[in-house]
């Protein structure tokens, strides 16, 4: 099959989604998209850097929901300003409130001197909310009206001053659920979703597994010379939970066992080989939660390459939870 050439022809703009190719501070990343469905998703998101207008970014966990919202950046007249991503979910609310928007010298124990928040570093370029349906409720008001009025308060401040900030905010839950059961205001929803864009699960996008395979490969087994025909056969088989994310991580996995010029089948994340078990209706009918469970949680950790914090996100759980639950295993 012939393959349209995309984002690689160096720094120019691409013919195919017409974006700049992207690259991030730890890695330059081509953003792989031979698929339609994601070729769709990019030129939606270059009509979309030529305005100011917040943009929100839906997606399954691991889709490159943050990818999108940096080519977003790249393209846009803000480029050369920064781009500030940051996990609104990751932080208590009090933190949270400092690092968004700084505070003052003495505006609590601890706070020997001022801090700029991340408003005014991110000043004439883009701020990433990440996560954004984990917003505590107090913040999401402050977050409004900041958008509203274009001005940031410090913690502990009276003075306001401008910022010239755009949002693109990014979420793998359900925003309009989140709404509907009060854990999200609706005036917010409305600001922070003027433009959207979902990304699609990799499931839908058979065409991009194979190419994101030989990139991540190129970045994490640069001598091994690509894909066996039986290891090809099992990533475009795999339904991929986590999408991008997970395959990022098999690959890392399958580049550290390889011994041979290839990858082969054996060198991937057993949950991609081993062929599906047995399990009739009664067979899981009779098994307790718990045990199932446990199943689930460790097959997705060997799934994430032995990491817990991307574990945690496949399966939609905090990080906590899966270490108390892990701890109960033991
Ligand atoms: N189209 C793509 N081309 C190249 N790399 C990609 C693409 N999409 C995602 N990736 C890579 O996959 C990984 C996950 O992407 P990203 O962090 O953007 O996903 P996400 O949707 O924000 O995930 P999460 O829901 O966990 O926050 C990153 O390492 C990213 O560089
Ligand atoms: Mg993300």
């Amino acid at each position: 099959m012939e393959r349209m050439e995309h984002c690689s022809a160096g720094p120019g703009a691409c013919s195919v989604c017409g974006l700049v190719p992207l690259t991030t501070s730890r890695h330059p990343v081509r953003v792989v998209a031979q698929s339609k469905a994601m070729q769709d998703v990019l030129r939606r998101a270059s009509r979309f850097a030529t305005s100011d207008a917040p943009v929100a970014v839906f997606g399954e966990t691991g889709t490159g929901k943050e990818v999108v919202a940096r080519t977003l950046h790249a393209n846009s007249a803000r480029a050369d300003r920064p781009f500030v991503p940051v996990n609104v979910a990751a932080l208590p609310t009090e933190l949270l409130e400092s690092e968004l928007f700084g505070h003052a010298r003495g505006a609590f124990t601890g706070a020997r001197t001022p801090k700029a928040g991340l408003f005014e570093e991110a000043n004439g370029g883009t701020l990433f909310l990440d996560e954004i349906a984990e917003m505590p409720l107090l913040l999401q008001a402050k977050l409004l009206r900041v958008l509203q009025d274009g001005e940031v308060r410090r913690v502990g401040e009276t003075r306001s001053f401008e910022v010239d900030v755009r949002t693109v905010c990014a979420t793998h839950g359900d925003l309009v659920e989140a709404v509907r059961r009060g854990a999200f205001r609706e005036d917010l929803y409305y600001r922070l979703k003027v433009l959207s864009v979902r990304v699609p699960p990799l499931r839908d996008r058979v065409e991009d597994i194979l190419p994101l395979a030989e990139q991540f490969l190129a970045r994490f087994g640069p001598k091994l010379r690509g894909f066996g025909a039986d290891a090809a056969k099992a990533l475009n088989r795999h339904t991929w939970p986590g999408n991008v994310r997970e395959l990022e991580n098999a690959v890392r996995h399958a580049a550290a066992l390889a011994s041979g010029p290839t990858v082969r089948a054996e060198d991937l994340p057993e949950e991609l080989t081993s062929p599906p078990r047995a399990s009739g209706p009664k067979r899981t009918s009779l098994r307790p939660l718990a045990e199932v469970e446990r199943e689930h949680i460790l097959a997705v950790i060997e799934g994430c390459g032995g990491s817990q914090v991307d574990a945690a996100r496949v399966l939609g759980i905090g990080r906590n939870t899966l270490w108390r639950k892990l701890r109960a295993y033991d």
